[in-house]
């Protein structure tokens, strides 16, 4: 694990994105050290993903600082960003289907990053012991829950120093969940900074250091998750 756990990751400062002359993110802001597993909690439409893609270059915001390891990176194509150390699992799972999944993972290779021990499949099949089986079998003949895996695994072989999941858990069965839960544990354990949204509060109060409640398009509360407060979800979450 790196030494310096308490430098930040990643902020958000006053972020403002719009899509044409829609706005959808209103001084978003937050921030991230080092090691740290957070989870961006709010009902559908709040602006999570559009969040993510803010960070990843997708959308390049109007205004606002977005910083990584220190280095802004606004503006930056998303190639770069990732090249960076920051590795992103979009809420479509985006293998490539006429691939087996050894070949999936081979696409997601790229160099180690000094001090951590690069990924390897042999590596990815302790974390996923799923898909160690299915090795030879092409992406699009294995189960959604098998994809998810996948992708992450496939974004891993990149050797991120931080990596930002939309909605992972969505539509997995409870048992897939679990493997998933565990394999953040792991990853957190690793050393890898992890972001995450969520509808599903209970698999996030497993997994998270940290919670940002968002709604419209903003951060408007932030605790720990244990500080996080029944009242506070029952205003913010579909719960
Ligand atoms: N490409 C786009 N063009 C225009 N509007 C968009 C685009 N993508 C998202 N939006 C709108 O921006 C708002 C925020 O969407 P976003 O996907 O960030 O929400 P979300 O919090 O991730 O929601 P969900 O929980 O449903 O995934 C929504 O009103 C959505 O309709
Ligand atoms: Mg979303």
């Amino acid at each position: 694990m790196n030494q310096n756990t308490n430098s930040d990751m990643l902020v958000l400062k006053g972020v403002n994105t719009f899509y044409g002359k829609a706005q959808i993110l209103f001084n978003m802001s937050l921030d991230m050290s080092q090691g740290e597993v957070a989870v961006l909690l709010g009902r559908n439409g709040v602006g999570k993903s559009t969040t993510f893609k803010s960070i990843i270059g997708l959308v390049v915001p109007k205004t606002g600082e977005i910083r990584f390891k220190g280095q802004s990176i606004r503006g930056l194509p998303p190639y770069k960003i990732c090249a960076l150390g920051l590795g992103y699992v979009p809420e479509d799972r985006r293998i490539f289907t006429g691939l087996t999944v050894m070949e999936n993972l081979e696409v997601g290779r790229r160099p180690p990053r000094s001090g951590f021990e690069p990924w390897t499949p042999e590596r990815l099949f302790e974390l996923f012991p799923n898909l160690g089986a299915l090795k030879t079998h092409l992406g699009g003949q294995i189960s959604g829950g098998e994809q998810q895996m996948l992708t992450i695994a496939r974004t891993l072989m990149g050797n991120p120093e931080m990596i930002i999941l939309d909605e992972p858990s969505e539509g997995l069965a409870p048992v897939i969940v679990d493997q998933l839960a565990n394999t953040i544990k792991r990853l957190k354990q690793n050393g890898v900074t992890v972001l995450l949204a969520e509808q599903n509060l209970n698999f996030a109060r497993r997994i998270c250091d940290r919670a940002f409640i968002v709604d419209h398009g903003r951060v408007c509360h932030e605790s720990t998750m244990k500080e996080l407060t029944d009242e506070v979800c029952e205003m913010y979450l579909a719960v």
